[in-house]
């Protein structure tokens, strides 16, 4: 009987994984406790999912930890997501480095608490000659403020001259986003049953398989990890054209 990994197609592993990492409240309500315990029981699921990506051959996992809209939660959520951001981060670089984990980030970041960002710029400086997995935290991160912020950059840049207006196609957008130096999404995986996309990756998602699951993310393993990329290579790819196309290669 084949393991799960090994019933994975190692030439057709997704390469960039993104994950909405969803159901902590609820997990920790149906256990009678406070939603900050269903944060703090997330971790595993962070490291057993990035370390399966890893296993699997994937090269690029994005996971989406604090969004824009996040900072509306009540002020003693936000405060216990940061900290555990900065405790979490630390006591994870052991791991990083023995998983050749990359640590990299998306979003706002100035806009977290200088705590965070310190520990976060030192973890990526610490992480930066890993190269099994780049692994990116999107924080204070939403796709609309990233398109938006990509196009006053161009914009001012072609007030300066720096860009011809003709000369703005699909690379000249990419280079401008947070995701400049990552590819596109090939699967998103969102746990706890919602189905939506939630302002992540709307760019870079353009052509992502998309994987829902009921499992809440404190409870999301390597199996789980393993499962949606199973789903992931039954699915046709077409990239637009027809079945037949891709049947010939032409
Ligand atoms: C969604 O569950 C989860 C978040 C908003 C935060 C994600 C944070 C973690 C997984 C913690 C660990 C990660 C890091 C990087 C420290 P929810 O609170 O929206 O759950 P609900 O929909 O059931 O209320």
């Amino acid at each position: 009987m084949k393991t799960k990994l090994e019933s994975i197609d190692s030439d057709r592993v997704p390469n960039h994984i993104a994950i909405i990492m969803d159901g902590n409240g609820r997990w920790a309500k149906n256990k009678g406790m406070q939603r900050v315990f269903g944060h703090r029981n997330a971790l595993t699921a962070v490291r057993e999912s990035v370390n399966a990506a890893r296993d699997a051959g994937t090269k690029f996992i994005t996971l989406y930890a604090f969004s824009t809209e996040n900072w509306n939660r009540p002020k003693l959520e936000v405060d216990a997501l940061m900290s555990l951001l900065v405790s979490s981060l630390k006591s994870e670089l052991p791991n990083f480095h023995k998983n050749g984990i990359k640590v990299n980030s998306i979003g706002a970041v100035e806009n977290l608490p200088k705590k965070a960002q310190k520990v976060l710029e030192s973890i990526i400086e610490q992480t930066a000659i890993n190269t099994e997995i780049t692994l990116t935290f999107a924080l204070s991160y939403g796709s609309r403020e990233e398109i938006v912020n990509a196009i006053k950059n161009i914009s001012k840049k072609v007030v300066n001259n720096e860009i011809d207006v003709k000369k703005i196609d699909e690379k000249v957008i990419n280079n401008h986003l947070y995701t400049f130096n990552l590819p596109d999404v090939d699967l998103m995986i969102r746990t706890s049953g919602e189905q939506r996309i939630s302002n992540f990756l709307l760019w870079q998602m353009a052509y992502a398989e998309l994987y829902f699951t009921d499992v809440l993310w404190p409870d999301f393993r390597k199996e789980h990890l393993f499962d949606a990329i199973i789903n992931y290579q039954n699915r046709e790819r077409r990239f637009g054209k027809t079945s037949e196309q891709i049947d010939t290669n032409v």
